[in-house]
């Protein structure tokens, strides 16, 4: 995509158009958030107890690829007795739209994090959550350095499913290589991280993290398949790559619970927290 100008603007993933077409779905499917973990990141990221900003207003927070609020709603009530404005953002009109009917207080505006119609240095933290994967890139982040105030911070949540169970290690060998293809970055490599040094300059500080969360929910056979279906890279897939899914996802059942008489009750996540400081 280029503007009037001809500079190339970056453009959303197909996946993520495609894949999250149905923001009701998303908000079915996708679970809630842990309270204690999402504490636990507002801490690092400096936003519980007497907060402070440089600037002559209240602690304002950025959140990217809000999506329908899952995220949003757990931190407001984090929050709720702290002097700070959220402003959630996502570039998905229909995700802005359910946003806004379930969170109808809270200001929203439609952007990629690679052009964030925001000033310079206006936003004390901008937080990432279960998304910076779709704009792991230097545009986005020369764009939220840009808005952030000196000594801003920059936070990534991520809350994955624990691949290291091993009924679900056979799920992400059908995964991997559909992220790969799309250079969708991941947080289980710790090569994930490489994605600051893209940057001409160096814009944070080293990445900090907190991986000693997990959660478990209560699930189903059928609840967690559509968790599985609901991924981008398999919702905005073709017909054969959604049966090849289910076809696994049966087999991986079958091998792991029906035949040996187990139900599946539980859906295991691995929580990944990362936080830095604006450098410059
Ligand atoms: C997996 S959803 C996460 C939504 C929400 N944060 C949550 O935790 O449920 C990822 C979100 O990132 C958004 N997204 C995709 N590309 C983006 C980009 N370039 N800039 C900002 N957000 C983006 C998508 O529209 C989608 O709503």
């Amino acid at each position: 995509m280029s503007d009037e100008g001809g500079q190339e603007r970056p453009s959303i993933f197909e996946c993520v158009r495609k894949g999250f077409a149905s923001a009701s779905n998303y908000e079915k499917v996708r679970p809630d958030y842990p309270i204690n973990a999402v504490k636990a990141f507002l801490q690092s990221l400096r936003l519980l107890g007497s907060v402070k900003t440089v600037r002559a207003d209240r602690v304002k927070i950025l959140e990217l690829g809000s999506g329908t609020g899952k995220f949003t709603r757990v931190m407001l009530e984090v929050l709720k007795d702290e002097d700070v404005q959220v402003i959630a953002s996502d570039p998905l009109g229909n995700m802005c739209e359910h946003f806004k009917r379930l969170l109808p207080d809270t200001e929203i505006i439609q952007c990629v994090a690679e052009n964030i119609g925001l000033p310079d240095a206006s936003v004390d933290v901008v937080i990432a959550s279960q998304s910076f994967h779709y704009f792991a890139n230097a545009t986005a982040l020369e764009e939220i350095n840009r808005v952030l105030v000196p000594g801003g911070l920059f936070g990534i949540f991520w809350v994955m499913p624990d691949f290291s169970t091993p009924w679900m290690a056979e799920l992400w060998k059908f995964f991997a290589p559909l992220y790969k293809e799309k250079s969708i970055i991941l947080p289980f490599e710790e090569e994930w991280k490489n994605v600051f040094s893209l940057t001409p300059r160096k814009l944070f500080s080293d990445v900090e993290e907190d991986l000693s969360f997990s959660h478990t929910l209560p699930s189903s056979f059928d609840e967690d398949y559509n968790y599985f279906a609901s991924a981008s890279v398999i919702a905005s897939g073709s017909e054969s790559t959604k049966e090849s899914l289910r076809e696994l996802f049966n087999e991986v059942m079958k091998k792991h619970f029906k035949e040996k008489g187990i139900e599946l009750d539980h859906f295991p996540f691995k929580i990944f927290l990362y936080w830095c400081t604006k450098a410059i």
